[in-house]
């Protein structure tokens, strides 16, 4: 087991950070990021006041537990939600122990801990799927055949993967007729189809040994063309690939194909962002009323679908204005992206359009599409997607 975790680890004594140092070594954290800091738990609240907390937290505590128990409150006040926290302390009590691991901290470990141990309890914290960090899923589609959605995946893909500490998998569902590896100018030998055909055999090594990797943050798992007939695509494969992919990387983009199936209807149900990419026309119009019809009631609770309009002037006798589409919807457009033969020049480039620098404008309007889709840091500043961590919630009546 391989875990990818933001760790900031908070030690007072120079045992335990030369512990988290050792763990750095550990093949458990070999992708993750672990940043040591200073000052124990009181460091980690002065630390974390101006930026967002990372995954796990590993904390060293001192004094007794009615100290330890209002640190743990002003830490739990800057934490963002999901956050777990390992304390180390130095009492020696079980009844102790039991009362913080009751108010929610991941575990408590007490001092002096070697760089197993901690492994252990990092391990044991994660294990459980439900506590292990999920990769936002991403999913476009076209409400109709050739409007761009596949471009645009790339590019909001491409963008999102410069983020910082970000990284990203980008996946062509479209099987018969994807463009990923034309767009990024790769021909790999294995492709997404073998995975989908036998989806028992998929796990986390062969997707590995699948996938193109563009840089240390960009991976892709380009489609297979033409070259066989590819069996229909199972929900139950689809599902467990994503599964899967999301436990990989931070963001996973999947490019979907022109077509209205279970499983391409179910990962736009399930996915964190769901875009849905139109031209600005009435045949546009009536299949994104279509598609949305179907899809924001089953989205349930989820982010509202993103409607994109693209190719924006290129037929602009007969184009619908946005409002159009927001008057017929009851759902405004997030982005409208001009027609531009930047897009073209980049696919026979085999390159991303931000990435020519000739198109300054263009760069903008999908970095603002990036944001969009992307995890709620890039769209807010680190201070407003603050909220309570689960924990505090049981923590506050325990110390009134
Ligand atoms: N804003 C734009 N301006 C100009 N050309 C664009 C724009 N967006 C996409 N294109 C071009 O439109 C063509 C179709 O794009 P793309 O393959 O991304 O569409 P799609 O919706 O994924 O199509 P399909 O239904 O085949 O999956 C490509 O040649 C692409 O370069
Ligand atoms: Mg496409």
């Amino acid at each position: 087991m391989i875990l990818r975790l933001g760790i900031g680890g908070f030690p007072h004594s120079p045992e335990l950070a030369r512990t988290l140092e050792q763990l750095r070594d550990d093949t458990l954290l070999s992708r993750s990021r672990i940043e040591i800091g200073s000052g124990g738990l009181a460091g980690a609240i002065e630390h974390y006041r101006g930026t967002a907390t990372p995954q796990l937290l590993i904390v060293e505590a001192e004094g007794d537990m009615a100290r330890l128990q209002s640190e743990l409150e002003s830490l739990a006040e800057v934490c963002v939600k999901g956050t777990q926290v390992i304390v180390v302390g130095h009492v020696n009590d079980i009844a102790a122990y039991r009362r913080l691991l009751a108010l929610g901290v991941g575990d408590y470990l007490v001092a002096p801990v070697g760089a197993a141990q901690l492994a252990a309890s990092i391990q044991s914290l994660f294990a459980d799927p439900s506590a292990a960090p999920k990769g936002r899923l991403i999913a476009f589609a076209g409400a109709r055949g050739g409007v761009g959605s596949s471009t645009l995946a790339h590019n909001a893909a491409h963008l999102l993967s410069q983020g910082k500490d970000e990284d990203v998998i980008l996946v062509d569902l479209d099987l018969a007729f994807g463009t990923l590896g034309l767009a990024f100018n790769v021909d790999p030998r294995q492709t997404v189809g073998e995975l989908l055909s036998e989806p028992e055999r998929i796990d986390a090594q062969l997707i590995d040994r699948v996938m193109v990797k563009i840089d240390d943050q960009l991976r892709l798992l380009p489609s297979p063309g033409l070259d066989r007939y590819w069996p229909p695509v199972e929900v139950e494969a689809v599902e467990r690939l994503l599964g899967l992919l999301r436990g990989m990387a931070s963001q996973v983009v999947v490019d979907l194909p022109h077509q209205w199936t279970p499983w391409v209807a179910h990962v736009l149900e399930m996915a964190d962002a769901a875009v849905l990419v139109s031209t600005p026309d009435l045949a546009g119009l009536r299949d994104s009323k279509a598609m949305l019809d179907q899809l924001t009631p089953r989205r349930g609770a989820r982010e509202p679908v993103r409607l994109v309009l693209n190719k924006l002037d290129m037929l602009k006798k007969t184009q619908l204005a946005a409002k159009d589409f927001e008057e017929a919807l009851k759902l405004k457009p997030s982005v409208a992206i001009p027609f531009d033969p930047a897009f073209g020049e980049a696919l026979n480039e085999g390159q991303m359009v931000g990435k020519r620098g000739k198109a300054q404008r263009l760069a903008e309007t999908l970095s603002a599409l990036a944001a969009l889709v992307g995890p709620r840091a890039l769209r807010q500043p680190a201070r407003e997607g603050k909220a309570f961590p689960d924990w505090l919630k049981r923590l506050k009546p325990a110390i009134g």
